[in-house]
């Protein structure tokens, strides 16, 4: 399942964050890739133990942890520290099908996890360069994602991806990947699609009504069956 969750960051500090990053030093992407998806890498990251990426990552953090809906989709258990990319058409910048590795353990924090959902929060806008797409295919077929800038798409790590090349502009993006409460995405869906159904009849009807009650204990007793804390 993919879910796309507007507007986690403002265009103010997607714009703070751009000009950050022009100021940064970066360096080839292959330096977090994994053995195959080495030879089809082709971008440039901020040094993922970098102060810069480590200050915007935790910004990152908070806001996306006090955002409800990508709560209700995620359910997190664990969030690996953001990276950050850059394609530009210059380079000839893509990366080709590849699936992300299972786990991943963060250097500096010693943080271990399993990698459940990738995340990629979009920093350019999607006038700012063609090309660009990143394309998840998944049982229903490919799907291509070009967000505006601050919104971030949640897409099954399992799931083979990429990115196509940029043939104008910059493509700068936030990419990471978390650990669900939830392992089985098919729960994790019936989860969400519970959550959300709650909070549109919570709507018309109150949270008081007796049924919605039941209905909410229900809900937190499927996350409390399913959960691993
Ligand atoms: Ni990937």
């Amino acid at each position: 399942m993919l879910i796309c969750v507007p507007g986690i960051l403002s265009k103010d500090d997607v714009a703070e964050f751009r000009h950050i990053m022009d100021q940064s030093d970066w360096e080839d992407g292959r330096s977090t890739a994994g053995a195959q998806s080495a030879m089809v890498k082709r971008n440039e990251q901020l040094p993922p133990d970098s102060e810069v990426a480590r200050k915007l990552g935790h910004r990152i953090i908070s806001a996306m942890t006090a955002n409800p809906r990508f709560l209700a989709a995620a359910i997190p258990q664990q969030i690996f520290p953001p990276l950050f990319n850059r394609y530009s058409a210059e380079s000839g910048h893509h990366f080709g099908i590849h699936v992300d590795n299972a786990v991943r353990g963060d250097k500096l924090t010693g943080l271990r996890i399993r990698t459940d959902l990738s995340v990629t929060l979009f920093l350019s806008e999607p006038e700012e360069y063609d090309g660009g797409e990143l394309i998840i295919e998944d049982l229903y077929g490919s799907h291509e994602i070009k967000l505006p800038a601050g919104d971030l798409v949640l897409y099954p790590a399992s799931s083979l991806h990429m990115v196509t090349p940029v043939t104008r502009g910059v493509r700068v993006a936030s990419f990471f990947w978390l650990q669900s409460m939830i392992r089985d995405p098919l729960a994790r869906s019936m989860i969400f699609d519970l959550d959300t159904t709650i909070q549109g009849l919570s709507q018309r009807m109150g949270r008081d009504d007796p049924e919605m009650v039941r209905l909410t204990g229900l809900y937190h007793n499927l996350i409390r069956y399913w959960a691993e804390v």
